[in-house]
């Protein structure tokens, strides 16, 4: 398949400015009407450490990072050391030196282009600006627009201070004129510019900020956690404009208490966490299902158990976020597989705690989290908001009255006649407090039944493929979008290959992937957890028998692995 993309990674140390540099090129490349997928891994602490952004630019839809690097930009000797491996004939690497703190192997048909990016920028007075020569290095080496570049790093540093714009813009010419004297003797170049669609390039936490205002969101309970926070802070900025609030509690459980406490008086309401703090908010999530509370949660999984690796990437909260909790705690589960599902999932998120009065866990990653994409620019207009089932005010209130779906009307705190007893307890159709054994199998079943209906509500499982094939790829997540590119190269060399991807995880419609497996002779579930949790499910509600692939090393999975994997196995 010919190469119609080009891959670009920088790496270096935290707090040289690696991030700035890639968010400057994908922003410069989104101007210039092409589709940009980013990925970034930096340590957990704020400075030092080895720190990784990778842009893949197209001038068609790319759904990953991509496999590797075309063109590696090496900042310091740590990061050559970690991508060296990766320097294969025919690629191209742009480093600080002379005067770096490394002295290079060339590997034989590798091409590198030495830009003394630290001497130039102590030349120039301003260490900071390390980053920028590379940057004007990379725009002459590699067709990025200076104009466009200059325009995106002209809008960050000018809120810094002239002076500080100016030197970087300074850095960013001699960082073009070095690279002008070397003879370039590659052939990657970003692709010519088009006419822009009409996109927006927004990263994963802001866009489920973005769907969350846009689905009518009017109080958001924070608590700050890595790789969530972002959300809590796009939503800080957006919400006051909407007449909502923001609110930061002391810690998680008092978030998600909050939360409810919002929603129970009448408000769209969500919060935001990862793994650990969803963990905190287990019992409150009961909570929220026993007093049939809407409730939306957004859980950016990160590397776990504990505080894991807090910056890394990984899908490993599908088991809590299903089961997590005591009793038996219906709710409902989905996950995203990129920015553009970031947005309009949160507005389905948010639709269906409101239908449904329930927990609903939007699962993201820590890759999408930080991975900024270009999407369609999101129209408020095209998104249905759905808002609770209210008390019409006729007749005795009862707040969990069994009606024919199970869902009773709602009423705000406050309105006359709908007293009731609101707690955790189990209770009659009043809300009064009941160990009734009768009264308990009705209130059972009627948690339990009224997500009957989600799964024919809810059609967002996609089916890549028709008819037979030989094997059939089922994933989740940010994964999906690794899966399509390998099924679609794998299809490419004449391979039988089908994609199954679902988006709502739970309640698990067991009938879609049953019919789906029947039209394939294996079933491979690659997913990066260690124990392959979508699998697990998979074997324990229908009755196919998966080969699990999972994989747990903070990283996500490239193409390449999917289709190395699917070969083994036929
Ligand atoms: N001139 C002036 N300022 C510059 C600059 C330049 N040439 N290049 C970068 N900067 C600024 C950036 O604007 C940014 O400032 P801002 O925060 O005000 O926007 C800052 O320097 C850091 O640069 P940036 O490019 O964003 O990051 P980096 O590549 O140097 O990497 C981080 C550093 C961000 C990855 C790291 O510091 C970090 O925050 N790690 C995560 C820690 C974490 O979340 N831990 C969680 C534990 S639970």
């Amino acid at each position: 398949m010919a190469k119609k993309d080009l891959v670009i990674r920088i790496g270096g140390e935290g707090g040289e400015g690696v991030v700035s540099a890639g968010d400057f090129i994908a922003a410069a490349c989104a101007r210039a009407g092409l589709e940009v997928y980013t990925f970034k891994t930096f340590p957990a602490e704020v400075k030092g450490g080895y720190c990784m952004y990778q842009v893949r630019t197209s001038s068609e839809r790319v759904y990953n990072q991509g496999d590797t690097y075309d063109v590696f930009c090496a900042f310091n000797g740590e990061a050559y050391e970690l991508n060296k491996h990766l320097l294969v004939p025919g690629s191209v690497m742009v480093y600080d030196g002379p005067g770096g703190d490394f002295e290079p192997e060339i590997p034989e048909g590798v091409i590198a282009y030495p830009i003394p990016m630290t001497k130039t920028a102590l030349a120039l007075k301003s260490k900071r600006s390390k980053n920028m020569v590379a940057l004007g290095a990379l725009s002459a080496l590699f067709n990025i627009s200076e104009a466009t570049l200059k325009e995106v790093l002209t809008l960050k540093f000018k809120k810094k201070g002239e002076d500080i714009l100016n030197f970087n813009l300074g850095a960013f010419d001699e960082g073009k004129k070095l690279a002008q004297a070397l003879e370039k003797v590659d052939e990657f170049r970003v692709a010519d510019a088009r006419t822009p669609d009409d996109v927006i390039i927004i990263s994963g936490n802001d866009a489920c900020g973005m769907g969350a205002i846009l689905g009518g969101l009017e109080f958001f309970s924070a608590y700050p956690i890595t790789p969530a926070t972002e959300i809590a802070k796009f939503v800080a900025t957006h919400i006051p404009k909407k007449a909502g609030t923001l609110l930061q509690a002391e810690d998680e459980i008092a978030s998600i208490a909050q939360l409810l406490g919002a929603s129970y008086a009448g408000k769209k309401s969500m919060t935001a966490t990862s793994g650990p703090g969803l963990a905190l908010m287990s019992e409150m999530l009961g909570m929220a299902t026993m007093s049939e509370t809407p409730c939306m949660l957004v859980d950016v999984q990160r590397g776990g158990p504990s505080t894991g690796m807090p910056t890394k990437h990984e899908q490993s909260d599908l088991f809590i976020a299903i089961h997590g909790g005591h009793g038996d705690s219906p709710r409902i589960v989905l996950s995203v597989e990129d920015v553009n599902d970031c947005v309009n999932m949160s507005v389905d998120a948010l639709n269906l705690a409101e239908q449904y009065q329930c927990p609903v866990i939007l699962l993201s990653d820590g890759s999408l989290a930080f991975s900024t994409q270009t999407i369609p620019a999101p129209k408020k207009e095209n998104f249905k908001i759905v808002n609770r089932r209210k008390w019409d005010c006729k007749g005795e209130y009862k707040r969990y009255e069994l009606t024919g779906d199970n869902i009773s009307p709602m009423a705000d705190p406050g309105t006359p006649g709908a007293q009731h007893i609101a707690t955790g307890l189990e209770h009659n159709e009043k809300g009064s407090p009941s160990w009734d054994i009768h009264n308990r199998d009705l209130q059972m079943d009627k948690r339990y039944n009224k997500l009957s209906t989600v799964i024919e509500n809810y059609h967002d499982t996609e089916i890549d493929g028709e008819g037979e094939a030989d094997l059939g790829i089922i994933t989740w997540g940010s994964t999906i979008g690794v899966a399509r590119e390998a099924v679609e190269r794998m299809r490419a060399e004449g391979m039988k290959v089908k994609g199954f991807y679902p988006k709502l995880m739970w309640p698990m419609p067991v009938e879609q992937y049953e019919a789906f497996a029947k039209t394939c002779k294996k079933i491979l579930v690659p997913e990066v957890n260690y124990l392959g949790q979508l699998s697990h499910f998979i074997r324990a509600e229908t009755s196919i028998d998966p080969i699990s692939y999972p994989i747990c090393q903070g990283l996500p999975f490239t193409p390449s692995q999917i289709i190395a994997k699917s070969k083994e196995v036929l």
